[in-house]
């Protein structure tokens, strides 16, 4: 088929991953969760025991990071060094030591070209997620996409997310604090020239999925 990238940015809880997923399944094209990539990263330096703070070691291991990524929206599978990482990645821990991997340029001049590379070897036609697709990694797809929604709405949803297990100081403490590391890293709050956005607070999943498709339809 034609090239059919769509990339799509967008704070954590706002529902990306799941509705990109969805998106991918009904486009029938591959899907590609860069966030796992960073997560990754980080899994792999705790291993090791490298210090988060130095910021040669932790870009050494990326470039030397084995990794596997399933481009099934089916199916989620991460592999690190022949380890399934897949749950790991997903701790609490990775996700408060992310923003120290992700801010540091030689892992995400490493994880841009993988992100890159796997682009083109799904022949353009995949469903790219994270924070700097639109403006980075893939700044010439077919569909460029903000999905955002308020702090409300994000907190309300990675609460349910994470099954209210966590008092609501907890929850903010981890959204608020992690969505401020990250904006040293991309500005992912506001929409950059040509990107749509979405803002999926008042919509269900189903409707959200919807509105995406429909900028999609519109576009391509
Ligand atoms: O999307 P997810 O919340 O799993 O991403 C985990 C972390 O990876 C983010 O908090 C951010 O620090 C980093 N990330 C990034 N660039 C991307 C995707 C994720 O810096 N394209």
């Amino acid at each position: 088929g034609r090239p059919l990238v769509v990339a799509i940015d967008g704070p954590s809880g706002s529902g990306k991953s799941s509705v990109s997923k969805e998106v991918a399944r009904r486009l029938r094209v591959a899907y590609l969760d860069t966030g796992a990539m960073y997560r990754a990263v980080a899994w792999d330096c705790l291993e090791k025991g490298i210090d988060l703070t130095d910021g040669a070691l932790v870009e050494a291991a990326a470039r030397a990071l084995e990794l596997e990524l399933s481009t099934s929206p089916d199916h989620e599978r991460v592999l690190v060094r022949g380890t399934d990482a897949t749950d790991a990645i997903r701790d609490p821990r990775i996700s408060a030591s992310v923003s120290a991997v992700a801010t540091n340029l030689g892992v995400r001049d490493e994880l841009i070209r993988r992100q890159r590379a796997l682009i083109s070897e799904h022949g353009r036609r995949i469903v790219v997620e994270g924070r700097d697709i639109t403006t980075v990694v893939a700044p010439d797809a077919e569909v460029r996409l903000l999905l955002t929604a308020s702090e409300e709405a994000r907190l309300r949803r990675r609460g349910a997310q994470l099954g209210g297990t966590q008092s609501d100081e907890q929850l903010a403490q981890q959204v608020l604090e992690r969505d401020a590391k990250d904006s040293a890293v991309a500005s992912f709050t506001r929409a950059a020239d040509g990107v749509y956005t979405v803002d999926s607070s008042d919509l269900d999943f189903e409707q959200t999925v919807t509105a995406v498709l429909g900028v999609v339809h519109a576009v391509v």
